[in-house]
Parts: C-alpha cells; sequence; structure tokens
C-alpha cells in the first residue's frame, strides 16, 4: 500500500512537472525565472537575461534603430491586420497599416519567422522557433502560412486609444492596476505613443502580470479575478 501511494505520489507530481514546463504562465514576481529568463538555455552563450533584449552598447550590431537597446532580430513578414480585413468599417481609431513600436519587438520572436536565439553576435544565425518551446505562443497561430501573416482576428495593435472617436471606450486616465510599490497606473501609461500594442495588454518582464495568467497586466477570468476584467477596464461594456 505505501508503495503503491509513492507510485502514485511520483505520478502526480510529474504531471505537475509536465504542466509546469509546457504552461508557463506569469508569477508577476518579475522576470528571474519568469517565461522570458532565458538566461539558463543551452543557447544563451551569455548567460544573461536582458542581453537576449536589450543591450547596453550595441557594438556596430545592426538591428535597426527600434529603440529600447533593442538586442533581438526582428521579422521582415508583412501582415494583414484587423482594420484591413472585413472590419475597417468598425474601428474609429487610426490604425497603422503593418505593426508598430513594441509589437513589432514581440513579433521579432512570436510571429514564428525569427528564432528567439536571434540576438547579440547571434543575430542572424537562430535557430530555435517559438514552437519549439510552445506552438500555441506563437502570434498569429501555426496554421497561418500565408505571404500575410494573418493578424486579422487578433485584437487590433498599433491602434490609437482614441476614446473621443469611440465612446465605448473609457477615458486614457482610468485607473488599470497598483504597481508593486503601491502606485496606481492607467491605460495611458500602458499606450505605446498613444496606442494600443502587446505590451497594453502583456507585460513582458511578468513583474505587473498577474500571477497564473499568460503575463496578463489584470486578471480576466474568475479564478484570478474578475470575469474579463481586462477588457472591461478598457472597454465600458
Ligand atoms: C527574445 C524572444 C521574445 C521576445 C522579444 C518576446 N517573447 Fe514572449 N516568449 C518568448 C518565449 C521563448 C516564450 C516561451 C517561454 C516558455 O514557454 O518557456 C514566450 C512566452 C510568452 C507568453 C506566454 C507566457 C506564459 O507562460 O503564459 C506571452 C504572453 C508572451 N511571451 C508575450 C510577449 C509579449 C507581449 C512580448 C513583447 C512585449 C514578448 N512576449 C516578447 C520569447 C519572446
Ligand atoms: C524577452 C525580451 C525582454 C527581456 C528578456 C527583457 N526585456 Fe525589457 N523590454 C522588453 C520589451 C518588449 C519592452 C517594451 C515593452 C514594455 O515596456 O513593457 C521592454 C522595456 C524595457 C524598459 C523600458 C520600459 C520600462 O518598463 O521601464 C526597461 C528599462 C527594460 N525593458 C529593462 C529590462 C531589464 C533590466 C531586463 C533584464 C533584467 C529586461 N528588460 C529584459 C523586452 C525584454
Ligand atoms: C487586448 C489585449 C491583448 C493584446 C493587445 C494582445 N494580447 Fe496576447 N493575450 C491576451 C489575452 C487575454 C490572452 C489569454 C488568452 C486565453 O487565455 O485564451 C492572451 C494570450 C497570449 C499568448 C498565450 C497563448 C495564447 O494564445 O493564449 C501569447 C503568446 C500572446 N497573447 C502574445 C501576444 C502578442 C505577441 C501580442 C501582440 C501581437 C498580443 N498578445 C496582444 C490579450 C491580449
Ligand atoms: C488597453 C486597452 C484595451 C484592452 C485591455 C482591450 N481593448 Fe479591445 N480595443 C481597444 C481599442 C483602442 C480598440 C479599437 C477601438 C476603435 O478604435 O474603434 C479595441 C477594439 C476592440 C474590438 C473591435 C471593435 C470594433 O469596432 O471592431 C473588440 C471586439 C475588442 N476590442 C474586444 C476586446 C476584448 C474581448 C478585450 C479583452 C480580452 C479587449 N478588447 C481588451 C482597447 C482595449
Amino acid at each position: 500500500m505505501k508503495k503503491l501511494l509513492s507510485i502514485i505520489s511520483v505520478a502526480v507530481m510529474a504531471v505537475g512537472l509536465t504542466a509546469t514546463l509546457s504552461f508557463a504562465n506569469g508569477s508577476g514576481a518579475g522576470i528571474v525565472n519568469s517565461p522570458h529568463d532565458l538566461s539558463t538555455e543551452a543557447w544563451n552563450f551569455r548567460g544573461e537575461i536582458c542581453r537576449v533584449c536589450h543591450v547596453p552598447h550595441d557594438h556596430g550590431r545592426n538591428t535597426g534603430d527600434v529603440g529600447l537597446l533593442w538586442n533581438h532580430g526582428l521579422s521582415s513578414a508583412t501582415y494583414l491586420m484587423y482594420a484591413e480585413d472585413t472590419h475597417t468599417n468598425f474601428i474609429d481609431g487610426a490604425a497603422d497599416p503593418e505593426p508598430t513600436g513594441i509589437s513589432k519587438l514581440c513579433l521579432g520572436c512570436h510571429d514564428g519567422t525569427v528564432a528567439i536565439d536571434d540576438f547579440d553576435n547571434n543575430i542572424g544565425l537562430g535557430t530555435t522557433m517559438i514552437s519549439d518551446y510552445n506552438a500555441g505562443y506563437q502570434v498569429p497561430g501555426i496554421a497561418d502560412v500565408g505571404t500575410d501573416k494573418n493578424l486579422s482576428n487578433t485584437h487590433p495593435i498599433s491602434v490609437f486609444y482614441d476614446n473621443q472617436s469611440d465612446p465605448g471606450l473609457n477615458p486614457p486616465t482610468h485607473v488599470m492596476g497598483t504597481l508593486a510599490g503601491g502606485q496606481t497606473y492607467t491605460i495611458d501609461d500602458v499606450l505605446d505613443g498613444g496606442k494600443v500594442q502587446c505590451s497594453s495588454c502583456h507585460d513582458v518582464h511578468d513583474e505587473e502580470a498577474v500571477p497564473g495568467t499568460h503575463l496578463l497586466r489584470v486578471p480576466n477570468n474568475i479564478a484570478t479575478g474578475v470575469a474579463s476584467g481586462l477588457c472591461l477596464t478598457c472597454h465600458n461594456k
């Protein structure tokens, strides 16, 4: 009986371990050990966290002048945007014809055309793709094989947060959440030059993210907080 129990508990542990590996999720405790802490990867010859994405001096490596001391390859894909599909009439805020700003940085790993280890001295030479981690983390999904990568079924990105034109949006001064230090932050704080980007909903560094979510800034279901709380932060539905 004792043996049986220990077999069961090993099995339970094994299941737990698999679940943790395939479904990392956020801890809200910062980037260390978060999904974006890639410092212990075999390919990470620098053994640093930040360097996969940021570098203090560019040493002449050309990743394009995208700001934020960016040290990672960028995608050269073109995209079918939400506003370019049949949805044009519904969008009130001005939308860029291609992803811009911070979304462009995220897509440089997540769109599945640029390797994760395409960074620093390895720019152009990487081989480990997002699908090697989790096929479900590719945006747009792995089923999308067209020339224009199809973002038309993804929440609008690179779109101005224009609550004058769309009265269904809360004012940008609306409080979104509270930082670890106790200060509140607003919708405006998560916009990128006034635009909604991937980072408006996700915290790549996992310090403001809600534990147990896909690095979401605001809980979005009953298990983590308020049902559709993230959506209701911006949309006054
Ligand atoms: C250097 C490449 C890289 C960049 C840049 C990057 N990511 Fe990721 N991201 C990854 C990898 C790799 C994983 C999977 C990690 C794992 O499963 O262990 C991941 C996982 C995620 C996840 C799922 C986390 C989870 O476990 O639920 C989200 C959400 C995410 N990234 C969002 C973003 C957003 C938003 C940006 C831009 C603000 C971004 N990422 C930029 C490489 C990157
Ligand atoms: C997977 C890629 C990735 C890694 C790793 C990463 N960052 Fe970032 N970082 C980003 C992206 C994307 C942005 C822009 C989005 C944002 O501000 O949330 C950003 C923005 C920033 C900013 C400016 C905005 C702000 O939040 O203050 C700072 C500072 C920063 N990162 C520091 C760091 C440091 C320090 C580390 C390592 C401890 C690190 N980052 C690791 C992707 C990354
Ligand atoms: C309007 C908010 C919002 C924006 C903008 C947004 N996401 Fe998400 N994202 C979510 C939510 C909510 C989930 C959780 C979905 C779920 O649990 O089914 C999610 C899930 C994810 C996941 C985990 C896998 C999955 O599909 O469930 C990844 C990776 C991701 N987003 C990356 C991105 C990237 C990259 C961008 C920019 C191109 C982006 N997100 C823009 C809200 C957003
Ligand atoms: C950071 C603010 C923000 C968050 C969070 C957010 N949205 Fe949005 N959403 C916008 C903006 C801005 C637009 C573009 C509105 C416009 O210009 O008409 C938009 C557009 C949309 C549209 C398209 C409307 C149309 O007229 O075509 C839908 C649907 C939508 N959001 C649903 C959601 C859902 C569901 C969530 C939660 C997963 C969510 N949004 C989270 C800001 C946000």
